[in-house]
C-alpha cells in the first residue's frame, strides 16, 4: 500500500482557501521590493521568517500587510499566482478558488486593476501550462467600513464576469459579518456567490449571521460553530461547505495543537468540511503539508482523506458537469492507487 503522503500528493483536489498575497514567499518579497525599489521593514529573509511568530490573527495581519506592500506590478501579482500554481500543481491540486484583498493595494495607491490584471493572467496561464483550473474570490477587509466595500465593488464592475464571488477577511472579533449585510446583499444582485470568514476566532454568533444575514454559500473556517450543537445541525443540514485551514488554525492559536484539531470532528457530525492552506508562506505549508500533517496528527483513515477530497469539489463552485469529472477522477484514481 502506499504512503499516506504519496496517497495524498496524488488523490486529486482543490483549494476553496487560499490568500494569493498569503502565498508571498520571502524570498519573492525581496525580489519584488528589489525590482520595486520598495523599502521593507525587514534586513534579511532569516528576520522575516523570525516574523513569523504569531499569538494570533491579528498578530499575523499587522505582519501580513507589511508584506503585500513589495506587490506594485500587474507583472508581480501574475508571477505570485504562477508561483503558487506551481507549487500546488505539484501537491496534485487540480482547481482553487482564490481570494485576493483589493483594498490592500488601492489603500497603498495601486489602481484596481493592478492586482486583478495580473492575478487573471496568470491564473490563465497556470491553467494553460499546468492544467489548474481556478476562479477568483474578492474580499473585502472587514476593519474597513461598508462603504469602502460598496466603493470596491463599483471598482469591480468592468470584472464582475471574472469575479465568482465575494469574501470577507480580516480582523474578525470587532468586526462582525452583520456589518457587510448592505453590500453582500448588493453582490448577490450582481449574481456574485457570497462567502466569508466566521468562527476562525469570532463565536458562534458570527456564523450564524454569515448564514442567516449574508446568505453564504460557504463559511471559511468555522471552527467555532462546533460550540453550538444547533448551529452544527444547521450547517449538516444546509450541506454547507466548512473551507478550514489546520496550519493556519495552528499558527494562530485557534488550536493549541494539530493533534486536537476539528477535521475529524466535523466530518464525523457530517459537515463539509476541506483541508486548505489559508496563506502557506506564513504558515508552514502549501496544500499537500496541511493534509499531510492534519491526517498523521489526527489519524485520519484512508474513507476520510477521500471524503475531504470529494468535499473539494462538491463545496466548489465549478458547474455539475465539471465536478462530476473531478469525482470520476478521484474514484479513478483510488482504483487504481
Ligand atoms: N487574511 C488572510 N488570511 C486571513 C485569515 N486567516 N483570517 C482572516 N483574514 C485573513
Ligand atoms: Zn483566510
Amino acid at each position: 500500500m502506499t504512503s499516506d503522503a504519496d496517497f495524498i500528493r496524488g488523490l486529486p483536489k482543490a483549494e476553496l482557501h487560499l490568500h494569493i498575497e498569503g502565498s508571498l514567499e520571502p524570498e519573492q518579497m525581496f525580489e519584488f521590493a528589489r525590482r520595486n525599489k520598495i523599502a521593507l521593514p525587514f534586513r534579511t529573509i532569516e528576520d522575516v521568517r523570525a516574523a513569523y511568530a504569531f499569538s494570533n490573527l491579528q498578530d499575523f495581519l499587522d505582519i501580513y500587510y507589511q508584506g503585500a506592500g513589495a506587490l506594485q506590478t500587474e507583472r508581480d501579482f501574475h508571477e505570485l499566482a504562477m508561483a503558487y500554481f506551481r507549487r500546488v500543481a505539484a501537491d496534485g491540486c487540480r482547481h482553487v478558488e482564490l481570494f485576493f484583498d483589493p483594498q490592500t493595494h488601492t489603500g497603498r495607491g495601486l489602481p484596481f486593476s493592478v492586482a486583478i490584471d495580473g492575478l487573471l493572467s496568470g491564473m490563465a496561464e497556470a491553467e494553460a501550462s499546468l492544467g489548474v483550473t481556478s476562479k477568483l474570490i474578492m474580499c473585502f477587509l472587514r476593519h474597513l467600513d461598508e462603504a469602502a466595500a460598496f466603493a470596491t465593488l463599483s471598482a469591480a464592475e468592468p470584472y464582475l464576469d471574472r469575479i465568482i464571488a465575494v469574501g470577507l477577511d480580516s480582523s474578525e472579533v470587532a468586526h462582525r459579518p452583520s456589518k457587510f449585510a448592505g453590500a453582500y446583499k448588493a453582490a448577490g444582485e450582481r449574481g456574485l456567490k457570497r462567502v466569508a470568514h466566521a468562527g476562525e476566532e469570532g463565536p458562534p454568533a458570527y456564523v450564524w449571521e454569515a448564514l442567516d444575514i449574508l446568505k453564504v454559500d460557504r463559511i471559511d473556517h468555522g471552527n467555532r460553530a462546533l460550540e453550538d450543537l444547533s448551529l452544527v445541525e444547521r450547517l449538516a443540514r444546509d450541506g454547507m461547505t466548512l473551507t478550514v485551514c489546520p496550519l493556519s488554525n495552528l499558527k494562530l492559536c485557534v488550536v493549541e495543537d494539530l493533534k486536537v484539531h476539528p477535521i475529524k470532528r466535523m466530518l464525523e457530525f457530517g459537515l463539509q468540511a476541506t483541508i486548505n492552506s489559508d496563506d502557506p508562506a506564513y504558515f508552514g505549508g502549501y496544500l499537500a503539508e496541511n493534509w499531510i500533517l492534519t491526517a498523521e496528527a489526527v489519524h485520519l483513515s484512508r474513507e476520510h482523506l477521500i471524503r475531504l477530497a470529494k468535499n473539494s469539489f462538491t463545496g466548489s463552485f465549478l458547474s455539475p458537469a465539471e465536478i462530476t469529472t473531478h469525482l470520476a477522477a478521484i474514484d479513478a484514481y483510488i482504483a487504481s492507487a
